[in-house]
C-alpha cells in the first residue's frame, strides 16, 4: 500500500529511465534480487565503493537468554578496499563503514522490513535527494540507490532511519550505524590506530522479561523523549574494553534517542578531547566533563601507560540538572520552579529507573596489557580556518529559531514538521553563509504552559562552527552543573541548547540545492513534530 510519504517522493524522484515522472510501474530491469529499485544507479557515476545493505529483521542475543528481536541492517562489499565493511555481527548496529575523503560511493539500500524506512548519513554533506530525507522512504520490498563523494573532512559521522514519524523507534530497534570518515592530514598525525582507535557508540535501552526491546509512547515519554533503563555500548550491556599500557583513540557516539550523558573518567582524569562531530580540533583540549547529546560526537585521546595490568577505570555520566521539568510546567508554568527544583522535579516525573542526569557508569576499562606505544599527543591537530560573521549573508540579522514545548507539541519558531512546507524564512540562497540562532527560552519570551527541556539542535548538510553561546540568568543553578562541559570549538553538526540558552551559529549552504532538514535530535521531539526542512536555492 502506498502513502501519501512515497507519493511524495516519487513526484520528487526523477526516473531519468523511464521518462515518466510519477510512474509507478518498474521496467523488469530495475529489479534485483526481488527488490525493487525506485530509482537507477547513474551511468555517469562511477564508484570507488559499492555497498548493498539490506534491511532485516533478526535476532540478537544482547541479555542472557532468549534473543531479541532487532532491525538489523546487513552489508555486502560488492566493490571498494578491504575493511570499509564491518557488520557489527551479534550486534544489532547497522555495520561501521570506512570511508576516505574524494571515494565515490554507491549504497544500494534494500528494505526488507515490516515498515518504511530511509537511511539518513547524519554529517555528510551531499545533495538534497541522497540525504535520507523523510520523502523518500522507501516499502517493503523497495531498493534506494544512494550516489555521493565524501566530501567531510575525517571524522565519526554516523547514519540511521529517518522514517516520517518513526524515527525514534526504528532507531531504538537498531536502525544506527557508525560512517568513518578518514583523510590525509589526520593519517599524517599517527594517532592512534585499528585495535588503538575505539568507537564507543553509547546508548540506552529498556527490556521486557522476555528480553524483548521495550518501547512505549505514552505522552510523557514522548514529551521527555525515550530514556532506557540500561546502557548498551556497542550494543552490549555493561561492556568492558581491555586496553594496553598505551594511548587510545576512543570516539564516543550518543547513539541513544533522548538521554544526554555528562562523561567523565571517574579517577577524575580530565577529559582530552582531540575531536568533535565534524572531525578533529585544531589542538586538544581539556575538560572536567563533558556533555553529550544525542547525535553528537566525541574524540577523546586516553593514554594508559603509567597504568598497572589489572587496573579498572569507569568512564561514567555524571550527575547534572537539565533543568526539564518533565510534567512540572503543564501543571503550574515557570512559576512554580524555585520551590521544587527543577531537576529533582524531572527525575520524579521520570518514567526510567534510570533518570536522566542521575550519576551512572557507562563502561569500564580494564588494563589488560603491557605494551609499549607512541604515547605522544601531538600539540597540534587539524588546522581550522574560522567562519567570519562579517561573511554571513545576514550577519547583521540572525536567522532565529525558537525552541518551544507546549501542550501537546514540540514547535520550531511555533511551527510543526510537515512535508513539502517551505516558508519564506526557511528559503536559503546557494552558496551562502548563514548566522542562526537557536533561542530556547533565552528571552522568556514564552509564557504558559511551557516545559523547560534540552534540545539538542541538529542540521543537515555542511558543519557548523559555533559563535557564541548566552545564558540568561533565569537558567540559574541548573545550568552551573553542566556549564563546563561544552566543546564549543571545530566543526559540528548537532548543538545541545539549555533551557535559558540562545546559541549563535555560522553555517554554510554551499554546492546543493534542495530540502535539508533541521530539527531536534531528540528522537521523540523530532517525531512530535520539532522538525523542519531548509530550502536551498
Ligand atoms: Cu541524525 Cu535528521 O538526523
Ligand atoms: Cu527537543
Amino acid at each position: 500500500m502506498k502513502t501519501t510519504t512515497n507519493l511524495q517522493r516519487r513526484k520528487l524522484l526523477k526516473y531519468a529511465a523511464i521518462g515518466i515522472a510519477g510512474a509507478v510501474t518498474y521496467p523488469s530491469w530495475a529489479k534485483t534480487d526481488g527488490f525493487t529499485r525506485v530509482n537507477a544507479a547513474s551511468n555517469y557515476f562511477l564508484p570507488d565503493v559499492e555497498i548493498e545493505l539490506t534491511m532485516n529483521t533478526a535476532y540478537v542475543g544482547i541479555l542472557k537468554g532468549e534473543k531479541t528481536r532487532v532491525w538489523k541492517v546487513t552489508g555486502k562489499l560488492i566493490n571498494g578496499p578491504e575493511g570499509t565493511l564491518d557488520n557489527n555481527e551479534g550486534t544489532y548496529l547497522a555495520p561501521t563503514l570506512r570511508f576516505k575523503k574524494g571515494q565515490k560511493v554507491r549504497l544500494i539500500l534494500n528494505n526488507n522490513l515490516p515498515a518504511q524506512s530511509i537511511l539518513h548519513w547524519h554529517g555528510l554533506h551531499v545533495p538534497a535527494n541522497m540525504d535520507g530525507n523523510p520523502m523518500y522512504a522507501i516499502n517493503h520490498g523497495e531498493t534506494y540507490i544512494y550516489e555521493f563523494e565524501i566530501l567531510n573532512r575525517a571524522g565519526t559521522y554516523f547514519y540511521h532511519s529517518h522514517a516520517h514519524g518513526v524515527t525514534a523507534r526504528q532507531v531504538y530497534s537498531g536502525l544506527a550505524g557508525l560512517l568513518i570518515v578518514s583523510d590525509d592530514q589526520e593519517q599524517a598525525l599517527n594517532l592512534p590506530n585499528a585495535d588503538y582507535d575505539v568507537p564507543l557508540v553509547i546508548q540506552d535501552r529498556s527490556f521486557d522479561g522476555q528480553n524483548q526491546l521495550a518501547y512505549s509512547a505514552h505522552m510523557m515519554q514522548r514529551m521527555q523523549g525515550f530514556l532506557g533503563d540500561q546502557i548498551l555500548v556497542n550494543g552490549q550491556p555493561d561492556f568492558v574494553l581491555p586496553v594496553s599500557t598505551r594511548a587510545y583513540r576512543l570516539r564516543l557516539v550518543n547513539g541513544s534517542n533522548s538521554r544526554i550523558y555528562k562523561l567523565a573518567w571517574d579517577d577524575g582524569t580530565p577529559l582530552t578531547v582531540i575531536g568533535v562531530d565534524g572531525g578533529l580540533l585544531e589542538s586538544p583540549e581539556q575538560y572536567p566533563y563533558v556533555m553529550l547529546a544525542p547525535g553528537e560526537r566525541l574524540e577523546v585521546w586516553m593514554d594508559f601507560s603509567g597504568r598497572a595490568g589489572g587496573d579498572e577505570l569507569k568512564l561514567r555520566s555524571l550527575a547534572f540538572d537539565a533543568g526539564s521539568h518533565g510534567g512540572m510546567g503543564m501543571m503550574g508554568g515557570r512559576g512554580h520552579r524555585g520551590m521544587m527544583g527543577g531537576g529533582m522535579m524531572g527525575r520524579m516525573m521520570s518514567v526510567s529507573t534510570l533518570p536522566l542526569g542521575s550519576d551512572y557508569p557507562l563502561l569500564k576499562i580494564k588494563v589488560a596489557k603491557k605494551e609499549q606505544g607512541h604515547n605522544t599527543l601531538p600539540k597540534v591537530l587539524t588546522p581550522i580556518a574560522a567562519l567570519q560573521v562579517k561573511h554571513a549573508a545576514n550577519a547583521g540579522n540572525p536567522k532565529t529559531i525558537a525552541l518551544s514545548m507546549q501542550h501537546m507539541s514540540a514547535l520550531l519558531n511555533g511551527r510543526s514538521y510537515k512535508m513539502d512546507d517551505v516558508q519564506a524564512d526557511e528559503i536559503i540562497p546557494l552558496n551562502s553563509l548563514q548566522l542562526i540562532t537557536f533561542d530556547n527560552g533565552f528571552d522568556g519570551g514564552m509564557h504558559g504552559m511551557m516545559m523547560d527541556m534540552p534540545h539538542p539542535m541538529h542540521l543537515h548538510g555542511e558543519q557548523f562552527q559555533i559563535v557564541k553561546r548566552e545564558v540568561s540568568a533565569r537558567a540559574g543553578d541548573n545550568y552551573a552543573s553542566v556549564a563546563s562541559g561544552f566543546v564549543n570549538s571545530g566543526w559540528k553538526d548537532t548543538v545541545l541548547v539549555m533551557p535559558g540558552e540562545k546559541i549563535t551559529i555560522l553555517k554554510p549552504f554551499n554546492d546543493f540545492k534542495g530540502l535539508f532538514m533541521y530539527h531536534c535530535h531528540n528522537l521523540e521531539h523530532e517525531d512530535m513534530g520539532m522538525m523542519r526542512d531548509f530550502l536551498v536555492k
